[in-house]
Formats: C-alpha cells, structure tokens, sequence
C-alpha cells in the first residue's frame, strides 16, 4: 500500500494492528533497494537520453524523488515497478523546499544536475530525527572538483568556477566514509575533465550498484566497492536499462523478525554477501542460515544474547540497529549495541522499555538484559528503522498492539503489512480510528505528544 506521500497527515491517522504472538512461515518476495533506487533516480539526470529503471520500489521516497525530478522538467512513466525516466528538457530551477524537506537523497542531485549544466541549487537537507546529517564531505569533494559552492538562506548554490567549462578530476581523500558523499562525487565526476579518485570511499552495495548503472551509461568507473575508487571523466552519457539491486535491509528486516519469533522463512530476492555481518550475528545469536543462490532462509531458535557494534559496509548495517535491538530484548543473557555511524539512532528503546524490554543506555551504546516476554500496547515509531523495530516487538509480544508513525514505515518498506500477513501474521492497516488510549499503558510526555498528534490528525 502506497499512500500518497505529500497526504502524509492522512497517513499520520493510519496504524498497523498487531495480535501478538505471531509465528512467520512461508517465503517473502524482497523489493528493490530504496537507497539504490534513489540515488539511480540522481544519476538519471547525467543524461538527456531514456532511462529504464526496473524493480523500483513502491515507496513514498521514491514517490517523492519522483515529484523532485518531475519540479525540474523530467518526464517519467510509471508502469508497475518499472520507471521510465527522460531528462532531455529540464530546466534548472530551485527546488522547492517543501518538496526535498525530509528527503535526503534529494540533495545527491547536486553534484549530477552541476555536472551536466555547470550549476545547480538545492535547499540544505538539514537534519532529522536520527541526526544531523551534515553534508561537508559533500561540499568539500565538490570544491576540489572545481566547484564554487555558496550556502544563501538554506540554499546550497553551486556552480562551475568561472575559467572553467567542465568540472575537473582530483584526489580526494573522504573524513568519514560517506554514502552520500560518495554517490554525490562519483556523479560529478563522471562527467569532469581527467581522473579522479577518491579514497576512504564508502563501499554499500547501493554504491556498486549506481557505478554499474553509470558505466552502463558509458561511464569509467574502477573499484565500485573498495575504498578507493577511480574514475576517468567522460564528455557525455547516454541512455540504459538498469534493474535495481534486491533492498538488503528489508531482506535483514524480514530475517531478524523469524528469529525473534523462532520462526522458519525464506527471503528472495537477496545477494547473501550484500548480509554477511548481519547473517554472522544471526547464527552467532543461535539462528540456522542456510543461502542457496539469490535466497536466504532462516531456521529461528531460541535466542542467545550477542554484541553488535554498527559499521560502515561491509559491517553491520546501522539501518538494522533497531530491527535487531528488538530481538535482543528477549534474547538469554546480556548484550551491548553500539551505534556508532549516527548520533540519535535510539528512539525506539523508550517504547521497547514501556512494553516490558530492560535496556539501558548511555554514549550511543545500549546495554540490553533479555526479558521472557513483552507486552503489546499503542506505539508510534519515529523513523523509518525504529517504526520496524516496534512492528517485530509487536510480533514477539503477546496480546494487541497499535503501531502508529507508519508515515515513516511506508518511506521504506513496500506493503510491509501485506507481506508480513502472507507469512501468516494477523496484521491489517487500520484507518482515521481515534486511538484506543490504553489506560493501564505508563506513556512518557513524548509519547503522549505522539499520540495526541495524531488523534488530532485523525
Ligand atoms: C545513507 O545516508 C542512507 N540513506 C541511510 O539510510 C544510511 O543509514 C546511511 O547511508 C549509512 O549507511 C540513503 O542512501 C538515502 P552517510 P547518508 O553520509 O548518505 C556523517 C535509511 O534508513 N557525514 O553515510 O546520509 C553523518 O553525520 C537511511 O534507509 C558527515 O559527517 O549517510 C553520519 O554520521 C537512514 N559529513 C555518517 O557520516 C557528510 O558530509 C554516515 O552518513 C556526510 C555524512
């Protein structure tokens, strides 16, 4: 269920209902990767040829990139989950603020549109619940590739420096080992004049897949993946068909949910080495894996407390802190979750404490003691990874659960309740129903806030 994402109060309204305990069984179809398809959507703009995306997600994100691109002048046709994109005539203009507001990968467009048109002005993307989510490894790598970048009332105004007609290729050495910034720079220099390279690169697999779509284009790019990467600048890049990569962290969204409640699935589409450290502390926790070609399938059992400390690819995924931090809340002993890739990636332990969970934390590092079980309640989640979180606590927990804030949840997983009720869940999406305020429920401020937001918005 795709909602509308600029009705977004509409679905502020709307909750998931969760009879807890569940058993999972049977096999789940992955969709296409939200941060692939994103950041394709960026490349798309390299080009005034047709490009031909398939596997493309049905999420509001991509719901909103598209409304990005169409403010610029780009034709798309949607045909299921495939996108047709032309960029032969689009006219750079600002974008309006309330159309990239929240959405992060609308500011990757920068480095593609001052490649291809030599300027490019896009509203800062500012921060958001999990951060602040700064963009200076963005502006740096922009400015050694020969841009002058100026930031006017929240606008990022960057343009080609005077003497020059094309960017140019340089060395540049990343502080911190961007997603963003990689894909940003990769774009831009693609089109520049000579070679550049960038070291300490990040190396997601949503990386790899955009450098391959790029060489499709007719692009020279070495290394996708590793932390140096090099590419020669070309003068132009044509038109291709490209399918987006399976979403590794819907597939680890899908898995952490079995073991948590010891349950046997299979997810497919996946590429397995895309899991690898999320498989590793699945079976480390006490998980069967078995990978056979594109599949992965789980054999949950009981569940054994074990540290995970997030890391940039190809460590343990940050966007599967929260999925799995709701399966430590009911693993056997004591285990510690550091979060060191973003600064407030935790919203969600004050609601796995309300419904029974014992975690505890301090500096971005969580110390979870395993509880046998947790109790279902009204729950609004406040990101995207924590919404998930909440919905396999409501899995794992007995009795009824309401899961709110599924503004957040549709930006990322394609019919997640469907999908989830395919592998035998009683879930459905509930509409505009004034929330059953459980009384016996202890509820924070902020969660009250939460809940009165949304009444109103009902
Ligand atoms: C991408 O965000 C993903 N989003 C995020 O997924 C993901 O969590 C993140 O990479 C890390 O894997 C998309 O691809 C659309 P970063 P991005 O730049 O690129 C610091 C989800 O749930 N940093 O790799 O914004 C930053 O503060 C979303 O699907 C700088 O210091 O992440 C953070 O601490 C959430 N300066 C760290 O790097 C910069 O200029 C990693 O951020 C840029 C980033």
């Amino acid at each position: 269920m795709v909602c509308e994402s600029n009705n977004k109060s509409y679905l502020k309204s709307q909750n998931l209902k969760i009879i807890g305990r569940s058993t999972l069984r049977g096999e789940v179809k992955i969709s296409g990767a939200k941060n692939s398809a994103l950041v394709l959507l960026a490349a798309s703009l390299l080009t005034d040829e047709k490009i031909i995306l398939d596997n493309v997600p049905l999420l509001t994100d991509v719901e909103k990139m598209s409304n990005i691109l169409k403010n610029l002048g780009v034709k798309l046709q949607t045909k299921d989950h495939q996108l047709i994109i032309d960029s032969t005539n689009i006219s750079i203009k600002e974008l309006p603020y309330e159309l990239v507001n929240g959405l992060r990968a609308s500011f990757f467009c920068i480095g593609a549109l001052l490649a291809r048109f030599g300027e490019a002005s896009i509203p800062l993307p500012g921060g958001c619940n999990i951060g602040k989510r700064p963009i200076n490894e963005h502006i740096n790598g922009l400015n050694a590739l020969g841009a002058e970048i100026i930031i006017e009332k929240e606008i990022v105004k960057a343009k080609i420096k005077e003497e020059k007609s094309r960017l140019y290729g340089a060395n540049i050495r990343l502080n911190c080992p961007s997603v963003g910034a990689t894909e940003t720079l990769i774009m831009a220099a693609s089109l520049a004049q000579g070679r550049t390279v960038i070291e300490n690169a990040a190396r997601e697999p949503e990386i790899q897949d955009l450098c391959q779509m790029l060489n499709k284009m007719g692009a020279k790019i070495y290394d996708a993946g590793k932390e140096k990467i090099i590419i020669d600048g070309v003068k132009k890049l044509h038109g291709c068909s490209h399918k987006v990569i399976p979403d590794r962290i819907e597939a680890g969204t899908f898995l952490i949910a079995a073991a948590a409640t010891s349950s046997s699935i299979t997810v497919s589409p996946v590429i397995p080495n895309h899991l690898e450290a999320v498989l590793n502390k699945l079976e480390e926790s006490g998980s069967k894996i078995i990978k056979k070609g594109n599949s992965i399938s789980i054999n949950g059992k009981s569940i054994k407390a074990v540290d995970i400390k997030t890391a940039p690819f190809p460590g343990f995924p940050t966007d599967l802190q929260a999925p799995f931090m709701a399966l430590m809340t009911i693993a056997k002993g004591s285990s510690k979750i550091s979060e060191t890739i973003f600064e407030n990636r935790m919203n969600h332990v004050e609601l796995l404490n309300q419904m029974g969970g014992s975690i505890i934390v301090k500096n971005n590092i969580a110390q979870i003691i395993g509880v046998k079980k947790l109790r279902g309640m009204t729950l609004v989640g406040s990101d995207l990874r924590s919404s998930a979180a909440l919905i396999i606590a409501a899995l794992i927990s007995n009795r009824v659960s309401r899961v709110y804030g599924l503004e957040h949840l549709d930006r990322g997983y394609e019919n997640f309740e469907l999908k989830l009720s395919h592998l035998g869940v009683n879930i459905t999406r509930e509409k505009n129903i004034k929330i059953k305020d459980v009384s016996n429920d202890r509820k924070t401020d902020s969660i009250k806030k939460n809940l009165s937001d949304i009444n109103k918005a009902a």
